[in-house]
């Protein structure tokens, strides 16, 4: 049972239909199309095995987690990251995944949904009936300002601007990661390159001066800021296993990051298919008008709002922001009647398995009214999992949740999105399932 998985020969990598780099969604909907459930292919020296099966992809995230690393498919993530949250392993993850926690709980982040409301609010009153705006710019701008305001109570949308040029800036240059050498290669004197590390150098300035100023302050703020740096002060008595400057900085820049880009994919793809969509756009809003009555919502009316989750629910099947998700094998592992060597990077893509005719009737469609509680129920675990699984979940994904309703209520109660005309939707999955060329949205104010 030593067999590789079929895939594409080698030779064939160089041809256009298999170069992931081109056009990584459909090259790798045409893997599963091809070689089914279990195949193998060569990248940028690496042997990957990308696995479509719900049953195994729950094998490797959670039963069989430890056979496996994050690796080194995110050393150019780390580059920007560091050792945080989502590029960390082992005890250091562990440690820090402990401290973090409780920023996270629910009754926790309850505390979030008032901010989330009145940033949204604000959005919201700053949009002028009739005109077009790039709606993913204003989704980032919206959700770096609630991450920044309820995690390190700091006032980041005058810098969101700054701070979205220069994330752009680090993530074009992404594909480095899959190319040899590529420590070396980033200090040629090409412009995007020295781009990419003029704006680490940005991020940077802005998340030390967060630091810096809390330090000053010496107020406890009790939000997540503060529960860091209080740990690394407790954690100076010991000395051993103490957080420094840089681990604080990677945490923060982490959840600054991770916290932001994902929701404001979602979002903005949620705008685009409801402007595709007029009927669930107008079910969307007469369950807005009914429940709140004109008055802004507040959290608990969350559950009362079950046709907004629905939607969201249904954009990230189709629009998963984390399309997909890698892990390193530690040792070989078997795959059904297949072995992933071992060092082999196994990779799922929510964004394939989640359009696969086997687990979606009519996958391509937009329809959110297929999420019934029987349907849920049937459906097989991690044939839908926009938020990972096992120790390494998503530990922001109830915030997720909740600020993608919120959001949602908020400016649908006021206002219709319609695509303008022409406007080229074309997904760009980078680290995240961006839009290549944002989106481009009339907004109409509703009577
Ligand atoms: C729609 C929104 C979001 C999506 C789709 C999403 C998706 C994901 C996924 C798939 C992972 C696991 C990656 C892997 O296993 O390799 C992950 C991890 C993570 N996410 Fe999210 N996320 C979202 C929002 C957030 C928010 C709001 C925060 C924080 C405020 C956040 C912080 C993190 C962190 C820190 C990790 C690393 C966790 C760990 O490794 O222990 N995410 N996210």
């Amino acid at each position: 049972m030593t067999v590789l998985a079929p895939g594409p020969k080698p030779t064939l990598l160089g041809s256009l239909s298999y170069r992931p780099g081109r056009d990584p969604l459909a090259f790798y909907t045409t893997l599963v199309r091809t070689y089914g459930d279990v195949a193998s292919y060569r990248m940028g020296g690496e042997q990957l095995v990308l696995v479509n099966d719900p049953a195994l992809i729950k094998d490797i995230l959670v039963t069989n987690n430890r056979n496996f690393t994050k690796g080194r498919a995110l050393q150019r993530t780390k580059r920007l990251l560091g050792e945080g949250l989502l590029t960390s392993e082992g005890a250091t993850h562990l440690r820090q995944r402990r401290l973090m926690q409780p920023a996270f709980h629910r009754e926790r982040i309850a505390t979030y949904a008032d901010t989330m409301i009145a940033y949204a609010d604000r959005t919201r009153r700053g949009w002028q009936d009739g005109t077009t705006l790039d709606v993913a710019q204003e989704m980032n701008r919206l959700t770096l300002s609630i991450v920044g305001k309820t995690l390190f109570d700091a006032d980041v949308e005058s810098q969101a601007a700054e701070i979205g040029a220069a994330l752009t800036g680090v993530i074009e240059t992404f594909w480095l990661t899959m190319v040899p050498f590529s420590d070396l290669l980033e200090h040629l004197p090409v412009p995007k390159l020295r781009r990419a590390r003029r704006a680490r150098g940005q991020l940077d300035a802005i998340i030390y001066g967060m630091i810096a100023e809390r330090r000053r302050s010496h107020r406890d703020h009790g939000d997540l800021l503060s529960m860091l740096l209080s740990a690394q002060d407790e954690e100076a008595e010991g000395a051993a296993g103490r957080m420094t400057d840089r681990q604080v900085r990677d945490e923060a820049m982490t959840i600054l990051l991770a916290g932001h880009e994902t929701t404001a994919n979602a979002l903005t793809w949620t705008w685009y298919l409801l402007s595709t969509a007029p009927d669930v756009e107008a079910r969307l809003h007469s369950e807005i008008d009914r429940v709140l009555q004109g008055r802004l919502p507040r959290m608990a009316d969350i559950a009362s709002l079950p046709f907004v989750e629905r939607i969201v629910t249904e954009s990230m099947r189709l629009y998963p922001p984390a399309w997909i998700i890698g892990r390193r094998a530690l040792a070989a592992y078997p795959l059904g009647e297949y072995v992933a060597p071992a060092r082999s990077i196994l990779v799922m893509s929510p964004y394939v398995v989640q359009r696969d005719p086997r687990h979606y009737a009519d996958p391509e469609r937009f329809d959110p009214d297929r999420w019934t509680p029987e349907f849920r129920a049937s459906l097989p675990k991690f044939a839908y999992f926009p938020f990972g699984g096992g120790p390494r979940q998503c530990i922001g994904e109830s915030f997720a949740w909740m600020e993608l309703a919120l959001l949602m209520t908020t400016i649908a109660q006021r206002w219709q999105l319609r695509l303008v005309p022409g406007h080229p939707v074309v997904p760009e999955p980078l680290v995240t399932l961006r839009t290549k060329y944002g989106m481009r949205m009339t907004v109409t104010q509703r009577k």
